[in-house]
């Protein structure tokens, strides 16, 4: 899986994706990250990227030509010629976006290349949009200063599902039960047996794994009816 990410904080997005699991699958070989600063692009001598909206409001809007200029160093020319449709994927990162969720993570996961658009400011040219972007995301209902986070947050949801990237063959077992039947995740436990005073559910020491099985299904109910009982409708 090959990431590249436009932006006007490419350290940002490589110090987030260099660490931990998805810093590992880099290393590994199994995604690769491309961070290209927008602000390498601009025409302007001062380096400006953004500029007053037409029609006047709060704050500033990215321009268009760094914008367009920075996607076509990475894809080229060729693949503006193809019809949208056909063209690799670009995600622009906006809370006026579809909200991510697991289901679009294993979409996502399915491409070979994926391009993430990060804004700032006020918003983006509505014109470069218009011209490369393929898919509008959310990440929740909240506002943040940019799109780095978002990109980031998709990146790690995405590269977990990459095969490979997790070590453990389980864990994307565990992952999909979760997601296949929207439950929350059971409580885990590990040594000492007992901290603080507390004890390790003792059904989980019996080494009975249908009881186990049943008890983990069990807390998972418990957990999402308690929590996110919206899962259950
Ligand atoms: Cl994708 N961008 C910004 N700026 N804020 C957000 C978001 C995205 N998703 C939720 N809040």
């Amino acid at each position: 899986m090959k990431f590249n990410v436009l932006t006007l904080f490419p350290e940002m997005i490589e110090q987030g994706i260099n660490t931990s699991i998805t810093g590992r699958a880099i290393k590994e070989g199994y995604i690769s990250l491309n961070a290209v600063n927008i602000r390498d692009y601009t025409n302007e001598k001062h380096g400006h990227v953004d500029d007053y909206p037409y029609g006047g409001g709060a704050g500033m809007v990215m321009q268009a030509q760094p914008v367009y200029d920075a996607y076509k160093s990475i894809v080229g020319e060729d693949e503006l010629k193809k019809e949208k449709e056909m063209r690799k994927r670009v995600v622009f990162l906006t809370p006026a976006g579809k909200t991510f969720n697991q289901r679009m993570a294993e979409e996502f996961a399915k491409e070979e290349e994926i391009t993430f658009l990060c804004g700032h400011y006020e918003g983006i040219d509505e014109r470069v949009l218009e011209l490369i972007v393929t898919d509008n995301v959310s990440i929740g209902d909240y506002v943040l200063t940019g799109g780095e986070l978002p990109a980031m947050v998709m990146m790690d949801a995405i590269s977990r599902l990459v095969p490979g990237v997790l070590g453990n063959g389980d864990s994307s077992v565990d992952e999909s039960f979760n997601a296949v039947n929207n439950m929350l995740e059971y409580p885990q436990y590990t040594r000492p047996e007992e901290f603080m005073g507390m004890k390790v559910p003792e059904v989980l020491l019996s080494g009975h794994h249908k009881n186990i099985e049943n008890w983990r299904r069990e807390q998972s109910l418990e957990r999402t009816r308690e929590r996110r009982p919206d899962l259950l409708d």
